[in-house]
């Protein structure tokens, strides 16, 4: 009872109200975010095993918890947190690559890189590394949308954001003739904005990345199609032993409050050079702040934006090129990392890498840059290491 009084009180408050209880990350985070939080890192394990609480995993699965993929809930790396999203017969929505004893894991991905040079107008020169990706034993899976586990710092703020205010950015016709149009997704999460809740997002990744049932992917067998009879003869976690579902309502609740909750980054010292130069190169048109009061600085319109031909996904269709603007709040803590993963599939090493890939929308934000004095640019990756 008094949880759900709990969630029903945080489910009210404004995100405005959220940001500024919550700058540090240290206000409402009682026993119901430890809680949730344990279901975040909670490894599972196959089934049938004694610990009931945590069996359920697969049959096919990706990692065996949240956290090994959105690491301490930031980035993934691409050895684990990349996934390959497919629309396939036999493999269904997703590639697991890996299985429960017993069964055998969908094809490997085999990741090969094609280096390319791009020179800078003060003649600087940095090298750039396209991702090949091949499914090893397959011929047979040719399109494919690859994506790497974002950050999900803030993300309940971010859920919060009032759609009026995404709207206003929005400009799919492009009418004020900058170049920049910016079209809503059919939701706001995942690289492609199309999961219309963080219950919705949390319920999927429980399916396909771990292979655990729950109330709005309630199979067990997750995404095991109805050509692959060897998954669907495994055991599973969901019996009458514990509950329906390997994953019960209320512990899903808990998790969803958890992710919600998820504090933003800190908010750095913001360098008036380096935002001079970011305000110059109209990155802001994408990477918005200033939501709520104008404290809500997460560098993102959350709207889906073309970004050219060298950053389509190999899903051949309409949206291929498109992705929704990643969040740049966090960059302080994130580019302290020894190794460092930008843009949807974790191709770009370093910020300016991640800047010479774009094109379509935001080709000259990116000429811009390309023609920048090495001071000045040195300026804008300064502002966006505060962040
Ligand atoms: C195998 C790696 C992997 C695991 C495990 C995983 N995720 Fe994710 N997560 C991703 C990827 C990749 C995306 C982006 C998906 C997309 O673009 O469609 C994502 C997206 C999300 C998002 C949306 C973020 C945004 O910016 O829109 C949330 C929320 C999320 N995951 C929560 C979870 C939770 C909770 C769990 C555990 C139940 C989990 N994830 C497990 C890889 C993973
Ligand atoms: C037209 C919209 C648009 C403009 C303009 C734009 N960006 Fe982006 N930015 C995006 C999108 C969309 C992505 C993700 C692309 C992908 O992953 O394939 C992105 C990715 C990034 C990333 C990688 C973030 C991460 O976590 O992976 C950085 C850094 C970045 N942009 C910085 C900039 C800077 C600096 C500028 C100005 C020079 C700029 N962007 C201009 C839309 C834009």
């Amino acid at each position: 009872m008094q949880r759900r009084i709990l969630i029903l009180f945080l489910g009210c408050w404004s995100p405005v109200l959220l940001a500024q209880l919550n700058p540090f990350g240290i206000s409402e985070q009682g026993l119901d975010y430890e809680a949730g939080r344990a279901i975040f890192e909670k490894v599972w394990v196959s089934s049938p095993s004694s610990t009931q609480a945590s069996d359920g995993l697969g049959p096919l699965y990706n990692a065996r918890s949240c956290e090994q993929c959105h690491i301490e809930s930031g980035k993934g790396d691409t050895d684990t947190g990349l996934i390959f999203r497919i629309n396939h017969a036999q493999f269904g929505s997703q590639i697991q690559n890996r299985a429960v004893p017993g069964l055998a894991a969908e094809p490997q991905p085999a990741i090969g890189m094609i280096n390319t040079e791009v020179s800078l107008a003060d003649g600087t020169v940095i090298s750039l590394q396209a991702p090949q990706f091949q499914f090893e034993d397959s011929q047979e899976i040719n399109e494919f949308s690859a994506r790497l586990a974002p950050s999900l710092a803030g993300i309940g703020v971010l859920a919060n954001i009032p759609i009026t205010d995404l709207m206003r950015l929005a400009d799919p016709a492009d009418r004020n003739d900058d170049g920049i149009s910016g079209r809503k997704g059919l939701g706001r999460f995942g690289w492609k904005a199309d999961v219309t809740s963080l219950a919705e997002q949390v319920g999927l990744a429980l399916s396909l990345d771990i292979g655990i049932s729950s109330t709005l992917y309630p199979d067990p067998y997750a995404d095991c199609t109805s050509m692959q009879d060897d998954c669907l003869m495994m055991p599973h976690g969901a019996s009458e032993q514990h509950q329906e579902m390997e994953l019960g309502i209320e512990a899903f609740n808990t998790l969803v409050n958890f992710v919600r909750q998820i504090p933003p980054p800190p908010v750095g010292q913001i360098d008036q050079a380096g935002q001079a130069v970011f305000d110059e190169l109209a990155c802001g048109a994408c990477h918005a702040s200033g939501f709520g009061s104008g404290n809500i600085n997460p560098y993102t319109d959350m709207l889906l934006h073309d970004m050219g031909p060298a950053l389509a996904d190999n899903q051949n269709n309409a949206f291929s090129q498109e992705w929704r603007t990643p969040a740049l709040w966090g960059l302080a803590a994130y580019t302290q990392r020894a190794e460092q993963y930008y843009l949807h599939d974790g191709r770009a090493r370093s910020l300016s890498e991640a800047i010479l890939w774009h094109g379509g929308e935001a080709e000259q934000s990116k000429q811009a840059f390309m023609a920048l004095p090495a001071d000045r640019r040195d300026d804008l990756i300064r502002f966006l290491q505060g962040l």
